[in-house]
């Protein structure tokens, strides 16, 4: 008997796509680079979530209906599943993930680097960067990421105070080797306390060739 077929979307070539398993779930994320950068990557990311949904919940891209809630966040109306949905974009590449649990997902490019914006930094974030010399720029989108990807796992968005989220290194690893599969080890603290995390990565990834700072969060249910 043929396998059944995942649902095609208008894309010229697969994205990226990984899961990550955690104690009482799972999340999927997908990124993929554009034939270009649009102005707006809203289209860009609803059709990458929709891919997304389908393979999830094996069902026809067509049937998928993505809405948002008053706040911004992205939710899945059709079909009816208890999941999460979480939605990125930057320059020419978007980013979407589901998991079973409150999620944020967040992609930056990796580009020429340019001086840390030291504001939206925690304290001892500030200090911990200072400190990193030639890998402070791919340690602020480390940090940004995470940051971004945390605002959108509670729906806050960056109406939140970036400053009071902190992202705590747990060990010395190089932020040139961070990667999505051999990811740093980390805590956020919310506030100077402790968010608990069902799932909390961040690293660089290739994207259709170009070099990305990928960002997930999802947070454990009270
Ligand atoms: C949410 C936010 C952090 C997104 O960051 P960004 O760099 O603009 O854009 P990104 O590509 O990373 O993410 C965009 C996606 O975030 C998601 N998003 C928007 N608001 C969200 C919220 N409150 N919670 C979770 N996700 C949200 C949406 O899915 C959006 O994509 P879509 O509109 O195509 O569905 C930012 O837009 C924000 O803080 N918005 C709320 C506050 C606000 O609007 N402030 C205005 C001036 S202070």
């Amino acid at each position: 008997m043929a396998c059944p077929q995942p649902p095609q979307e208008a894309f010229p070539i697969d994205p990226l796509a990984l899961a990550f398993n955690y104690p009482g779930g799972r999340v999927d994320l997908m990124a993929r680079r554009l034939d270009g950068a649009p102005r707006d990557l809203t289209p860009a990311r609803a059709s990458l979530a929709r891919l997304l949904v389908a393979r999830r919940c094996g069902c026809n891209a067509a049937g998928i209906k993505i809405g948002h809630n008053p706040d911004g966040a992205p939710r899945i109306v059709a079909p009816a599943r208890a999941l999460s949905l979480s939605l990125a974009g930057r320059d020419d590449l978007v980013a979407a993930a589901v998991a079973d649990g409150p999620l944020g997902v967040d992609i930056e490019t990796i580009g020429a680097p340019v001086e840390p914006a030291f504001n939206v930094l925690h304290p001892a974030e500030r200090a911990a960067l200072a400190a990193a010399g030639a890998e402070a720029h791919a340690h602020f989108l480390w940090l940004w990421t995470l940051k971004e990807a945390y605002v959108k796992a509670i729906e806050t968005g960056l109406s939140r105070e970036p400053a009071e989220i902190e992202i705590r290194r747990l060990d010395n690893l190089s932020p040139e080797n961070f990667s999505l599969d051999a990811p740093a080890s980390f805590r956020i603290f919310d506030c100077d306390r402790p968010v608990t995390t069902a799932l909390a990565r961040a690293g660089r990834a290739i994207i259709g060739g170009r070099a990305a700072m990928v960002a997930c969060v999802v947070l454990a249910r009270a």
